[in-house]
């Protein structure tokens, strides 16, 4: 259950407060943070920077692998520089490096990781190994106080989970798409329909104006008992429906748009419910809370969709500001934070990890999240 915490054993997390330096290079966005953390107190995040790539990746309307390890490669050192500068302190200040080392892009995790390996080193201060997950998992907390146990949506364009946050290195996974994630999907449909990258906002804007029940789309898993998600079908019915129209207008486009972020939505909703029946199930009736992070929480359909299936459920919904909720280094910087505060810390031969599920057990458990060669997807 907790393999976030299992790359070495605890080395005394002696310390009452620790600054650390986080990276996080997995998919489009290379980013660097100094933190500092308090042995029981809130983060304080000194500095933030991060550099998209969307300009890089727009004209193929989605993520290149290649073209995004370069861009991390031409901006990683200088958003470490920059974000060192902004928080006015000196490397000696570092307690740690942390980096982000997977599950992502393996071009972008070596790059971020690298980096991270050669400054602890050259430093001779520890490396702390940060699963992307973990990152969003906590980023919550970068905001406001946030205490154990939450559950926490996940939707951004790698990843869609539901998952149990119940301590630091301890999560509960209860649900994950089978195939494409919710952004993905998002992002996909847009470029069907010539709408640009990233597709997500743009899908959002088209639907403004357009029928939502003109086009009959499915709803994947509705109604199922397990808390997992797929979107794959319903991008391909999507597309198929594109495909029928002749020549089709912006209003016909509208209509798509809209027709599909209400399956999207509806879809979220529908296994979010199941998740929260879920987290009672293990923590009690009582009012709870609930996180959405990722990219796609920025939608304003899906928000407020959420919002009502909480106040129904009697859960709290937690927004982060969208700066935290989309791929940042702060999260990854506190992740660290709270790793070395409570003694772990990773040595120099610490792998980049394409795939790196943080509940490794019930994926092993659920082929219905998916596994392949390299072992379960997410
Ligand atoms: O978390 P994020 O910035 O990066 C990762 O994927 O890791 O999420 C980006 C994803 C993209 O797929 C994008 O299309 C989607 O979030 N997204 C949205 C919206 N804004 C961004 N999806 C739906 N509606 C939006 N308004
Ligand atoms: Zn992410």
């Amino acid at each position: 259950m907790d393999i976030a915490l299992d790359t070495l054993p605890p080395q005394g997390g002696n310390k009452d407060h620790v600054t650390v330096l986080g990276i996080e290079s997995s998919c489009d966005e290379t980013a660097a943070s100094v933190l500092r953390l308090a042995r029981g107190g809130e983060p304080e995040i000194l500095s933030s920077r991060i550099s998209s790539q969307d300009d890089i990746h727009r004209p193929f309307g989605g993520v290149v692998p290649e073209m995004a390890a370069r861009a991390h490669m031409d901006k990683i050192q200088i958003l470490i520089a920059g974000a060192m500068a902004d928080a006015d302190i000196d490397y000696d200040a570092l307690d740690a490096v942390a980096a982000t080392s997977g599950p992502g892009l393996i071009g972008g995790v070596i790059t971020g990781l690298m980096s991270a390996k050669g400054l602890a080193l050259s430093l001779g201060k520890p490396l702390i190994a940060v699963n992307h997950l973990e990152g969003h998992a906590l980023s919550a907390k970068l905001s406001a106080p946030c205490p154990f146990p939450y559950l926490l949506l996940l939707v951004s364009g790698g990843h869609t989970q539901l998952l149990s946050v119940n301590g630091l290195g301890d999560y509960t996974r209860l649900g994950s798409t089978v195939d494409d994630a919710a952004g993905e999907a998002f992002d996909k449909t847009a470029k069907i329909m010539g709408l640009g990258f990233p597709g997500g906002p743009n899908v959002e804007r088209a639907a403004k104006t357009g029928d939502a029940k003109r086009f009959k789309l499915p709803k994947p898993f509705s109604g199922k008992p397990h808390a997992d998600f797929s979107f794959a079908g319903l991008k391909t019915a999507a597309a198929r429906a594109f495909a029928s129209m002749d020549n089709p207008n912006a209003q016909d486009k509208a209509d798509l748009a809209a027709s599909f972020q209400t399956a999207v939505c509806g879809a979220l909703t529908d296994r979010t419910q199941r998740a929260m029946e879920m987290f009672k199930e293990a923590h009690g009736d009582g009012p709870q809370r609930c996180i959405v992070a990722g990219g796609v929480a920025a939608n304003k359909r899906i928000r407020s969709a959420l919002d009502t299936l909480c106040v129904k459920n009697d859960f709290k919904l937690i927004c982060p500001p969208l700066k935290y909720c989309t791929d940042n280094a702060a999260m990854i910087a506190l992740a660290g934070a709270e790793r070395l505060l409570a003694g772990y810390t990773d040595d120099l031969s610490a792998p980049a990890r394409p795939r790196w599920p943080l509940d490794g057990d019930a994926a092993k458990h659920n082929p219905a999240s998916g596994s392949g060669k390299k072992g379960p997807k997410s």
